[in-house]
């Protein structure tokens, strides 16, 4: 089973990501402003989670579609932020062409497969299922910031004893991927993930069709900087044939 299958659709990963609980309105504004659609539009919340960022996409009025791979998020989403949801795959989009105003992909919700065709057919189908003039607004973790974190702890397991869990975080060997294994009780997951370096997801906005409109270092909105936390990058499907 692919890790992303597995690791997301357990019941540990809602003790994990407890404190994102609390993130979720101070976050989830930030980045509905940086999206900068009009009240009214469709937006897809892919992939939506248990819908923690859902409330501030419709105080912006916005038309809010979840979508995601996890039953049991799905499941969470239904009972606490009710709305339309939608059980789907990144790689294979269940909705018309050019029928969405906006996608919203937060918090480091790309780079999540293998390949590289993958992750960028990720990036292609949010680009096809936009309406022309439509947005995706893409929240990554910014690289340098992570290696910088990831250093002192590198390859050591670390006890963290509030979370109830050990945690090792490691590169592959092409320091491409970063590989974060937790282990809880009788359980060990290990998130696989692509981390791009800037000049990537430029690069691969462009090979996906997407026109990269402006890109934010941070939560606060404000210019794109190397070091910066979070990499934010909002990206237009053109209008007109390039
Ligand atoms: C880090 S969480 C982010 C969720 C949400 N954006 C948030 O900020 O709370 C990543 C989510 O991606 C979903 N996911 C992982 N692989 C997926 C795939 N192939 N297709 C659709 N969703 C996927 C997981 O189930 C999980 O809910």
């Amino acid at each position: 089973m692919d890790w992303f299958a597995y690791d997301f659709d357990h019941p540990a990963y809602f003790d994990h990501y407890r404190d994102k609980e609390g993130d979720a309105a101070y976050e989830g504004s930030a980045l509905a402003s940086m999206f900068g659609l009009v009240a009214g539009s469709s937006v897809l919340d892919l992939p939506c989670g248990w819908g923690r960022l859902r409330p501030a996409l419709e105080a912006r009025g916005y038309r809010v579609i979840g979508g995601d791979l996890s039953p049991l998020n799905l499941q969470r989403h239904r009972i606490e932020y009710p709305g339309p949801l939608v059980r789907l795959d990144f790689r294979a989009l269940p909705f018309r062409t050019a029928c969405l105003d906006g996608v919203f992909c937060a918090f480091t919700s790309w780079g999540y497969f293998a390949t590289e065709e993958e992750n960028l057919r990720q990036l292609q189908e949010f680009a096809r299922v936009l309406k022309l003039g439509g947005t995706l607004l893409l929240d990554l973790c910014g690289r340098e910031s992570l290696e910088r974190g990831v250093a002192s702890t590198e390859g050591r397991w670390v006890e963290l004893k509030d979370l109830g869990y050990r945690e090792r975080v490691r590169w592959s060997p092409d320091r491409k991927r970063i590989w974060t294994e937790r282990k809880k009780g009788g359980y060990s997951f290990r998130h696989d993930i692509w981390i791009p370096t800037d000049q990537e997801v430029r690069e691969f906005l462009e090979a996906a069709g997407l026109e990269l409109e402006d890109a934010f270092g941070g939560l606060h909105g404000g210019p794109w900087t190397l070091d910066a936390e979070r990499w934010i990058y909002r990206a237009l499907k053109p209008s007109r044939v390039r």
